[in-house]
């Protein structure tokens, strides 16, 4: 090689190389980090963007100087010259790629092996998944379930999840995890938070007609805002028929303007007179009996997705309560299209 093609081999891989990097800083690829578990991942993410982009950097200068440096005159119709291989390149191009991979995993494997500890006490929640909401169970805190998950700066939690129904899948972008809920097994998840504040919940596994919708939040308090919150959260509460509208998820897929709430995915509950009317009940009966057995009068235009299973969810007494809540707040009789 002669000295130009060294010169332009080093300048093509710097120009490479620092495009590169522009690339990889200058851009938000990703949503700030808000856990110990998230800050660990972030640094996988980089050790390997950073290797991918020295990687790079070669490939495009040694591409480069090959296009300018040995091109051959347009005219020129000989073969090239034989080449039979380049052992101690062949070595090197072998051996170093080998020893990014194996530190790769290694890092990987670490980074794994510290997020599957929790600091000392964790809080325990059971988190239940279904088309299409979220419970969170607080075992430690008299079993209170709790439309979002609540959490504590600095202490981690214990996530033990399950569906009841088909597999969803939790994610905080800036806790970076995601986790599959399966209905026949239970799955775990360590987060110990680093900042206070709310961080949207998503389900990430398409899981029905609701899926995009399948949303709640995780709100992430100082130890004592936490202490003083589940005190609250705790205490036995009248039986309030919006707060079980709410524990429930109801709201995720129907509307309903006295819970504030604007799902599209089931019928508008506002208009549950209307729909009593058609389906030719009375509006107390009917109400029970869509909670209980969801598939016996489906609304016009609506595909029923409902849960089957609210009988084992609800107790009877709250049960009463959110009827009497629906019935009290559905009333309206103009008719309507249910769904969409
Ligand atoms: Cu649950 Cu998507």
């Amino acid at each position: 090689m002669t000295r130009r093609s060294v010169l332009q081999l080093i300048v093509i891989g710097a120009v490479a190389g620092a495009l590169a990097t522009v690339v990889a800083l200058a851009l938000p690829w990703l949503p700030h980090v808000a856990s110990k578990e998230g800050e660990r991942i972030d640094f996988v993410f980089w050790f390997v963007t950073w290797i991918c982009i020295a990687v790079f950097a070669i490939v495009a200068a040694v591409l480069g100087t090959a296009l300018l440096s040995f091109r051959v005159p347009l005219d020129d119709d000989q073969d090239g010259p034989p080449i039979h291989g380049h052992t101690k390149l062949e070595i090197w191009w072998t051996a170093i790629p080998a020893v990014l991979v194996t530190a790769i995993s290694i890092v990987s494997a670490v980074v794994l092996a510290e997020n599957g500890k929790a600091t000392a006490n964790p809080i325990r929640v059971n988190v239940y998944a279904q088309q299409f909401a979220w419970t969170f169970q607080y075992p430690g805190y008299k079993n209170v379930s709790l439309p979002n998950l609540y959490l504590e700066k600095g202490r981690s939690v214990e996530l033990t999840l399950r569906s009841r129904d088909v597999i969803h899948s939790f994610w905080v972008p800036q806790f970076r995890q995601k986790q599959d809920l399966l209905p026949d097994q239970d799955t775990k998840l360590i987060i110990t938070p680093t900042l206070t504040g709310e961080f949207p919940v998503i389900c990430t596994e398409l899981c029905g007609l609701g899926h995009a919708v399948m949303r709640t939040r995780a709100i992430v308090m100082t130890p004592d805002g936490f202490a003083s919150y589940m005190t609250k959260a705790t205490k036995p509460q009248k039986l309030s028929g919006l707060a079980i509208f709410a524990a429930q998820g109801c709201g995720s897929c129907h509307t309903l303007s006295a819970a504030k709430s604007s799902g599209v995915t089931g019928p508008d509950l506002d208009y549950l007179a209307a729909y009593a009317k058609r389906a030719g009940k009375p509006l107390d009966a009917f109400v029970r009996e869509s909670i209980l057995a969801p598939g016996a009068y489906i609304e016009p235009g609506c595909a029923n997705t409902m849960p089957p299973n609210f009988k084992e969810l609800i107790q009877p007494k709250q049960l009463d309560a959110l009827v009497a809540y629906l019935v009290k707040n559905g009333t309206k009789t103009t008719a309507h299209k249910g769904c969409g």
